[in-house]
């Protein structure tokens, strides 16, 4: 514990029994648990509740120490907060508390604490004052932000209170990052703005702008006005998912980019905020905008074009010509002049080697060096720009791909595959911010996807962004402390405008600057949902366009074969709603069965379920099919195993454990299958007489996931001698997008104690004009016998 034990030690007896009532509460009844009086996001690390509360008025006043014009400012901020909220503006005054008048808040850089950490903050409100103190002006500003938080979510016409309380608050990590691709969609500076007053409501203090991409380059360069003029516009645009081939393009001419003006104008914004604005400039990769501007800084010379798809390109800057490091240098230079953070990102994933393969001044180069191969010619390539980079006192931060042939010896990692290059990077005593895509890349899905706008991909609901951690237990103590921290990616492929962003981002962005804020211990699941109550509230006040993919009732659904029965629990991630729900296939009311405890089928049915707030319907309504069928529970042998990945719930059961898989095919419902066909041998125990089969395949083309390329269902006896009785084909042309279709034969009654089922894996990009052979995905799931 860093705070002064004299002073502290009996509230913290105080502050952990609180924590312990709040436990123990929500473990007995979560749901009738009243909302919390102080609702903090994210929650500080004591606080200590008192009788009472600090009365806002006309005569109240702000008193800042004096000289101290970061506060002075952090004052102003704080006062029209106040006068947001309640209409009142306090008047701000530098200089110290005197005479008796008390009806004050303090800020002040003279704490009672003596050993407050970075960006600590200690606020005391009583009946008479409130006084926030701390060691820097970074520790006030989030203080400020606190007490934000303690007025009323909306504004209103009573007087403003503020409950008596005490905070001791510091961050866990100093690394709290949000990136943003404005790249390939582009958003104004107005709505950067918002955005880092989203960060600053959240304590998040890094703001990783990610200002070049292949389909534009937004960022001015004086030098290179073609980067702009040129790399800056795009022709068209791709509609849809980029894996929904063939293409259509929207054929609308796309542009944007920042004057160095503007991006001054953003960084001062931000410093106001405390927040760290780390550009990123990509390279050699993810550079074809830049090379379209200047196609003599490729292998090949060009010509190219900004470009209008998604995905990775093969050409990116030449490692061998000696211009491409001239330009490099002189774009960082006017970065470098822009930007007075720290940190330079380099970029450095997703760069192809195909070109630098053929390219002869590429090949020289490796040679000249002496570098083993291409892997090599890209840590050459990453290293001289981490020279010239340190040469004026910044440091590089790349993707983990830079480990990749040799780490730069001063860089940071940010792992995105995963937590593993963050591991490697730390086990060599590297910086580390994780950014991994299985838990904070705000593109991905935060809902049932067949609900929610289109999106990259991935299923991240709010819960599974709690749950992130972001320290890895294999590192040892002295690793972990290069884990500077973690941050959300926000890719915009996906987000054209900038309410989606918010959609994307919000509420996320919550669950996140509690990892990122929060001591590990203190972090708790039920808490949390029970203060985004008050959140969402904010929001609403603010006019943020949140997603409420939270609202949303998830389905889990155990099947016992032997008793021919399946339980259902239901979940959200949502506090202080009511879930209901109908079970013959009817859209839930504020008067359908509510949920309360987990309950128990025994005969099919389409169950629907929604959360409820005062009788409104607060998310969509999620579907699952309980079908309690013929081979529900029977034995299935599988000719060949599914992939490790997606083995199902259960196995070959779960094709007969009477449950249908969802658009997610990551729900546990699918089996998938990697580059193999499925054949699939049900055993119903016993001859029965059957006159239908139905098998469900899944198609979610951008994670090359394809329908079969045909089916065959075949009858036995015996289990020896098979009679095909239906090859349902392929509709000819299958829709495009994700969708689960359905391949049912009926016929008439035939007797049969076994059921073959085959379906063939495409094994080909049905968009590939020579439909050469590769791995594709097959998902199969709930194959109904009646
Ligand atoms: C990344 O997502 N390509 C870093
Ligand atoms: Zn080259």
């Amino acid at each position: 514990m860093i705070y002064k034990t004299k002073i502290f030690s009996p509230a913290f007896f105080v502050f952990s029994s609180i924590c312990c009532c709040l436990l123990f509460f929500q473990a007995c009844t979560p749901a009738k648990m009243p909302e919390p009086l102080v609702s903090l996001i994210p929650k500080p690390t004591n606080l200590n509740l008192h009788e009472g509360h600090f009365t806002l008025n006309k005569d109240t006043k702000i008193i800042v120490d004096p000289d101290e014009e970061g506060l002075y400012k952090i004052a102003g901020m704080l006062a029209i907060d106040i006068e947001t909220q309640g209409g009142i503006l306090p008047e701000v005054i530098q200089g110290k508390p005197q005479g008796t008048d008390l009806n004050y808040i303090h800020l002040t850089l003279s704490s009672p604490v003596d050993t407050l950490a970075n960006e600590g903050y200690y606020l005391k409100v009583s009946g008479e004052t409130i006084i926030l103190a701390a060691n820097d002006p970074q520790g006030m500003f989030w203080g400020s932000q606190t007490i934000r938080q303690l007025l009323p979510a909306q504004p209103t016409k009573v007087p403003l209170q503020i409950a008596a309380l005490e905070i001791l608050d510091k961050p866990r990590y100093s690394w709290r990052g949000m990136h943003l691709d404005v790249g390939r969609h582009f958003y104004p500076v107005s709505f950067i703005k918002k955005y880092l007053d989203y960060m600053a409501m959240h304590k998040m203090n890094t703001f990783h702008w990610h200002l070049t991409e292949d389909q534009g380059w937004r960022i001015e360069i004086k030098k290179y006005p073609k980067l702009t003029e040129i790399g800056s516009r795009r022709e068209q645009t791709l509609v849809g998912h980029a894996g929904s081939q063939p293409y259509v393009f929207d054929e609308q001419p796309y542009g944007g980019y920042y004057s160095q003006e503007e991006i001054r104008e953003i960084v001062q914004y931000a410093q106001d905020r405390y927040i760290t604005v780390v550009p990123e400039i990509e390279m050699p990769g993810h550079s074809l905008a830049a090379l379209a501007a200047y196609p003599e800084l490729s292998c090949t010379g060009g010509p190219f074009k900004v470009a209008g798809t998604w995905g990775v390109f093969e050409d990116v800057y030449c490692a061998g010509n000696e211009a491409t490091f001239t330009f490099l240098e002189d774009v960082l230079t006017e970065v470098m002049d822009l930007f007075p953070g720290a940190y330079v990102h380099i970029g450095g994933d997703e760069s192809p080697k195909a070109r630098w393969e053929k390219c002869p001044k590429c090949q020289a180069r490796i040679k000249e060096e002496g570098l083993k191969d291409e892997h090599e010619l890209q840590s050459y390539f990453i290293q001289r720009m981490e020279k010239f980079l340190n040469a004026h006192d910044k440091k590089i931060i790349g993707w983990d791909e830079i480990l990749e042939g040799g780490l730069a010896p001063n860089a940071a990692v940010m792992s995105w595959r995963g937590m593993e290059g963050g591991i490697a990077a730390a086990e060599a005593l590297h910086d580390v911010v994780m950014t991994p895509g299985s838990h904070v890349y705000f593109d991905h899905y935060q809902g049932e996807p067949s609900l929610e706008p289109l999106a990259f991909g991935g299923y991240t609901p709010l819960h599974k962004v709690y749950a992130f951690e972001p320290t890895p237990e294999t590192l040892s103590k002295e690793q972990q402390r290069f884990i500077l921290g973690a941050q959300a990616n926000v890719w915009s492929e996906y987000i054209p405008t900038t309410e989606q962003v918010e959609y994307m981002i919000m509420p996320r962005m919550s669950a996140l600057a509690e990892v990122l804020w929060t001591p590990a211990a203190d972090r708790n699941w039920e808490d949390f949902m029970y203060r985004m109550q008050q959140q969402y509230r904010r929001f609403d006040a603010m006019g943020v366009n949140y997603s409420k993919s939270a609202f949303q009732v998830r389905h889990d659904i155990k099947v016992d074969s032997v008793h021919k029965e399946a339980t259902v629990t239901f979940k959200s991630d949502a506090a202080g709603v009511d879930i209901r729900y109908s079970l013959d296939g009817s859209a839930p009311t504020p008067a359908s069965r509510l949920y309360t405890v987990p309950f128990t089928l025994s005969e099919s049915a389409i169950i629907k379920a929604a959360t409820f707030q005062n009788d409104e319907l607060m998310g969509q309504v999620t579907e699952r099919t309980v079908d309690i069928h013929q081979a529900f529970g029977a034995p299935v042998t599988l000719s060949h195993p599914p992939h490790a990945n997606y083995t199902g719930s259960n196995g070959s059961g779960t094709l007969v454990n009477g449950l249908a898989g969802s658009t997610t095919h990551t729900d546990g419902a699918w089996l998938g299958f990697l580059g193999v066909d499925l054949e699939a041998v049900i055993d119903l125990q016993s001859v029965k007489e059957l006159s239908a089969i139905r098998t469900s395949f899944l198609q979610q083309p951008g994670a090359h996931i394809f329908l079969p390329a045909a089916v065959e269902y075949a009858v036995s006896e015996d289990g020896t001698i098979f009679n095909t009785i239906d090859s349902p084909s392929l509709s000819d042309a299958p829709a495009q997008g994700t969708l689960i279709q359905k391949y049912e034969a009926t016929f008439p009654a035939t007797k049969a104690q076994f059921i073959r089922v085959r379906a063939a894996n495409v094994n080909a990009l049905p968009w590939d004009k020579e439909q050469r052979k590769r791995s594709t995905w097959l998902f199969v799931d709930e194959m109904v016998v009646e």
